[in-house]
């Protein structure tokens, strides 16, 4: 018996379920249409969440987490903190199927393993994305009264930068965050990819719950795949891609079963707790999506549709 291919994405997927979705339509596999989509994603420089284009860390580079993790065998890869690599879904893959007893490689090593593969170097900081970076520098320097506020990296007055530019990045108009993917193949094979530059300004160095897996990503081909947006450590410390899989594996739909878990995120003492949204696709082709704030959609594309549909997802 084929199952009829579904492949959903996060605000700005749209770009690239079309691609994910001929390839499910020609017979390939959803670790395929996973890459596919993401690729596309990862290349839309006017995207500045991930890829090319993405917005840079505290000291003005490009640092991108993606992963891959498919339902059947719960095979994992994923890499951290990647410089100069525009494609770290692809890398990601490189170390699920490449690198046995291996799951994440995080910054020289990954970038060492993507070398080895192949993978072309590309400069990702675009101009654009390095003007709202000189921007936002500029407008922390001016609220740290009479100092130099561009000290070396470790010291106090840095993290004090870092910290104000963290605060400063409040959702703006319009989508953003991680871009997720979850794809149903005809085979009824379930594959969760999630990639990102983290947050705008992050602190060198720091990893995201993209490349974690049960926090950004979790799939599980019995019960269905889940995948998280939005401030990475929420999902960290409540493991939300897997508390989503589990409370499908109890019964619950889709969009409760992210509703939940974000409901549990809400109730830590954090600022952020709210910023936090999830989707999640059935082994049987269900679908939903939950967000910590309101106007959140999702994207969704079915073999028998005509185009991307832009559901809501429902407030937590
Ligand atoms: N959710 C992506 C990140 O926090 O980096």
């Amino acid at each position: 018996m084929t199952t009829t291919p579904v492949i959903v994405g996060s605000e700005r997927s749209e770009v690239g379920l079309p691609d994910g979705m001929a390839l499910l339509r020609q017979g390939a596999g959803a670790l395929d249409a996973v890459e596919a989509a993401l690729r596309r994603c990862e290349d839309n420089e006017a995207d500045h969440y991930v890829g090319t284009g993405g917005l840079p860390n505290a000291r003005g580079e490009v640092e991108l987490d993606a992963s891959v993790m498919l339902g059947s065998s719960r095979a994992f890869g994923a890499v951290g903190g990647v410089r100069g690599f525009p494609n770290p879904i692809s890398i990601a893959r490189a170390v699920l199927e490449r690198l046995p007893q291996h799951c994440l490689l995080v910054g020289e090593g990954a970038e060492l393993f993507a070398e080895e593969c192949g993978f072309e170097r590309a400069d990702l900081l675009t101009a654009e994305a390095k003007r709202l970076y000189v921007e936002a520098l500029d407008a922390a320097d001016e609220s740290v009264e009479g100092e130099d506020t561009r000290a070396t990296p470790g010291d106090r007055r840095y993290r004090e930068t870092t910290r104000a530019l963290m605060r400063r990045f409040a959702p703006h108009d319009g989508p953003w965050g991680t871009i997720n993917v979850v794809a149903l193949d005809e085979t009824g094979e379930l594959c969760v990819g999630v990639s990102t530059s983290g947050y705008p300004w992050k602190y060198p160095g720091r990893v995201g719950d993209s490349a974690v897996p049960g926090a950004g990503n979790y799939c599980d081909v019995r019960y269905g795949g889940a995948a998280c947006t939005g401030r990475g450590e929420m999902a960290m410390r409540v493991t939300g891609a897997r508390r989503i899989v589990d409370l499908l594996a109890e019964g619950a739909d889709p969009a409760q079963a992210c509703r939940e878990m974000l409901a549990d995120a809400r109730s830590l003492p954090d600022p952020f707790a709210a910023e936090l949204r999830a989707l999640a696709l059935t082994p049987d082709g269900r679908h939903g999506g939950a967000s910590g704030q309101l106007g959140s959609v999702y994207a969704v594309m079915t073999a028998a549709g005509d185009g991307v549909e832009i559901l809501p997802r429902q407030v937590a």
